[in-house]
This record gives C-alpha cells, sequence and structure tokens, in this order.
C-alpha cells in the first residue's frame, strides 16, 4: 500500500478547503476519514452532512479497494481465512491468552473491567513489553501507545518487566508512547490525533487506561447522564474503527461501580452501561481472590464464558506456579 493511495487529496470530493478544515481537526488520511465517521466530519469541515457520507463512503471504498477493510459482502470461508491470520499479542500469561483464544486480537477493542487493583493497570503495561517480542514469543515486534488517564503510567515497572523478561529496557521505553489526557476533551482530542501516531511510530497496541473515568467525573447526576453516554459511545465507536483501519489491538481498561439491587453473585457493574457492553468485541472481568486474580471472558462473540487464574509478579502479568513469587 502506497501512502499517496491514503492521501486526502487523492480521495474524490476533498478539495484543497475541505482538506485543510480536515486537517485542522487531526484528520490527516482516508484511514482517519473511515474511522471517525461522517457525522464528525461534516462537523468538523463544516460540511453538509450529505457530502461528508459521500467522503466517507468514498473513503470506505477505497479500503476496500486496498484490502484494508473488508467488502460489504464476503463469503464465510474468506472471512474465516482471513480469522486464522489474525495477529495477536500475548498477556505475559499463558492462562490469560488460552481465555482470549491465543492472546489479544488486532482489529478488534478488549475491555478488561474489574475492581480497583485487580491488576488492569499491570496487563497494560505488560501488554506494551510483550508487543515488542517477536511472533514466536507473543509479540508483533511492535511499539505501543499508552493513553494514560488516571496517571498511573509507571515507566519504571515497564522497564523492570522488560528487563526480566530479556528485553533491554531503554530500548523497551523507547518503543512506547505515552499521552496523558487531562480531561475527558482532552482524551477525546488524543483519540483523534491517534491515527497520525500510530502510522508514525508502527504501533500495532494502543491502550486506554482508563476509558471512562473522566467522563464519570465530569458527568454528575442523572441530568448529564444521556449526555454522557452519548459522549461515550462515540468515543468507543472511534476506538473500535480505528481498531480495524489501522490493524491494531485496542485495549482499554473500565472500572466497576456497585449495583445495589443484585442480590445473588457479584453486585459489581462496568462503568459506563450497555454503551460499553455493546461496542466491545471481547470483555473479560478481573477480580481477586487471596493471592491471585480471576479472568472471566464475559462477553465474546465467540468464546465460552469461562474463567481462569492469574498473577501479578516481577515479570508483570504471570501464570500461578511454585517457583514464581505472587502478590495479594
Ligand atoms: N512490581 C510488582 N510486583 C508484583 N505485584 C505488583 C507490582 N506492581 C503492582 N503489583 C500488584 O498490582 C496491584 C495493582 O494492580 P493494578 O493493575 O494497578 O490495578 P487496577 O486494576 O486498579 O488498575 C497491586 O495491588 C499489586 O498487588
Ligand atoms: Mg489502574
Amino acid at each position: 500500500m502506497a501512502d499517496e493511495d491514503l492521501q486526502l487529496e487523492n480521495l474524490a470530493g476533498v478539495g484543497p478547503i475541505t482538506k485543510t478544515r480536515l486537517e485542522e481537526k487531526g484528520i490527516y488520511t482516508v484511514l482517519d476519514l473511515a474511522y471517525i465517521g461522517a457525522s464528525e466530519v461534516a462537523e468538523a469541515a463544516n460540511l453538509d452532512l450529505s457530502k461528508a457520507i459521500e467522503m466517507c463512503n468514498n473513503a470506505r471504498k477505497k479500503l476496500v479497494d486496498l484490502g484494508i477493510l473488508e467488502n460489504d459482502f464476503v463469503s464465510a470461508d474468506q472471512l474465516y481465512k482471513k480469522r486464522l491470520e489474525i495477529d495477536r499479542i500475548s498477556t505475559g500469561s499463558s492462562n490469560l491468552d488460552d481465555l482470549l483464544g491465543g492472546g489479544i486480537e488486532t482489529g478488534a477493542l478488549t475491555e478488561f473491567y474489574g475492581e480497583f487493583g485487580s491488576g488492569k493497570t499491570q496487563i497494560c503495561h505488560c501488554l506494551c513489553v510483550m508487543a515488542q517480542f517477536p511472533k514466536e514469543q507473543g509479540g508483533l515486534n511492535a511499539s505501543s501507545i499508552y493513553v494514560d488517564t488516571e496517571n498511573t503510567f509507571r515507566p519504571e515497572r515497564l522497564a523492570g518487566v522488560a528487563e526480566i523478561r530479556g528485553l533491554d529496557p531503554d530500548v523497551a521505553l523507547r518503543r512506547v508512547t505515552v499521552a496523558k489526557a487531562y480531561n475527558s476533551a482532552h482524551q477525546e482530542l488524543i483519540v483523534r490525533e491517534l491515527g497520525r501516531v500510530i502510522k508514525e511510530k508502527s504501533a500495532r497496541l494502543v491502550i486506554i487506561d482508563s476509558a471512562v473515568a473522566h467522563y464519570r467525573a465530569e458527568f454528575l447526576g442523572r441530568a448529564t447522564l444521556a449526555d454522557r453516554q452519548q459522549r461515550i459511545n462515540r468515543f468507543m465507536h472511534h476506538l473500535l474503527r480505528m481498531s480495524e483501519v489501522y490493524e491494531c489491538a485496542v485495549v482499554m481498561t473500565n472500572q466497576v461501580q456497585s449495583a445495589p439491587d443484585v442480590i445473588f453473585g457479584d453486585p459489581t457493574r462496568p462503568v459506563g452501561g450497555h454503551v460499553l457492553g455493546h461496542t466491545s468485541t471481547y470483555r473479560i472481568y478481573l477480580r481477586k481472590a487471596s493471592k491471585n486474580r480471576i479472568a472471566k471472558m464475559v462477553d465474546s462473540p465467540s468464546h465460552p464464558e469461562r474463567e481462569t487464574v492469574f498473577v501479578m509478579n516481577e515479570r508483570g502479568v504471570d501464570d500461578p506456579g511454585e517457583d514464581s513469587p505472587v502478590t495479594q
């Protein structure tokens, strides 16, 4: 794929003025057009919605021609072949990888949710290290982008995990780009710019840790709920489409809130409600169990609901074992 193919000026309907307006809003390529979607493109470039729809459809068509996106109608066996070739990134724990069907999928949105201390941030750190290994060792020889909304990214933790797993920690740190998001609007801006950074850094993994904390803090009370859900909805769809057009794994974390109406079972639910549930391709619920952590595949189009055990130690995320020191 030549880069010119993806340039905005080579797409039908994009003149120099539209191009400048789009670029001002962080839409640089045909890939960005395809993942941002028509209503926002119309808003960004001050275009009629019908014109924006046409432009986004043209972008989609181009990506189909280039083999980046699927045709609208495609035979199931072709899809099956394509799925067998999907790249995956190991989490660092073979138990967790098995639960996920071989690791975190590229071209999909994977959500880890659980209470404070359940291991969400540790998984994110470890994934950024694992992504750097060659394919035979569970990685994609790729760099990562880490969007940190809770100020919990720790380079020293990343360096420690990299070193003990046999990577040069300095090199490993250079292959992770961090963006701190200070509020929800800033977080949305960062995601708009992500396409450019993914290309620049050849990243195959994008982490959003965590996805809805800012929305939760900023939108208080029932009156703001609809607005909040709409913003979260738009944000999640950006992420999902981005994972497809850039063929990268997008991993996001989510807190749980207590659901007092649940009498039997676990009285916690992911924050963000139904919007998140319907957007993530895979959802994994994490919980603490004495010294270990339990991960459960909650919502997947192809995996059974199943649980597994992992631990956190100096290797980041690991399988429980006699000689692997476990934390609590
Ligand atoms: N270097 C480490 N070695 C072993 N365990 C660690 C290390 N760093 C953090 N942990 C474990 O990770 C837990 C925090 O998990 P974290 O992923 O940050 O939670 P959250 O789900 O809130 O993001 C700590 O309570 C600790 O048990
Ligand atoms: Mg965390």
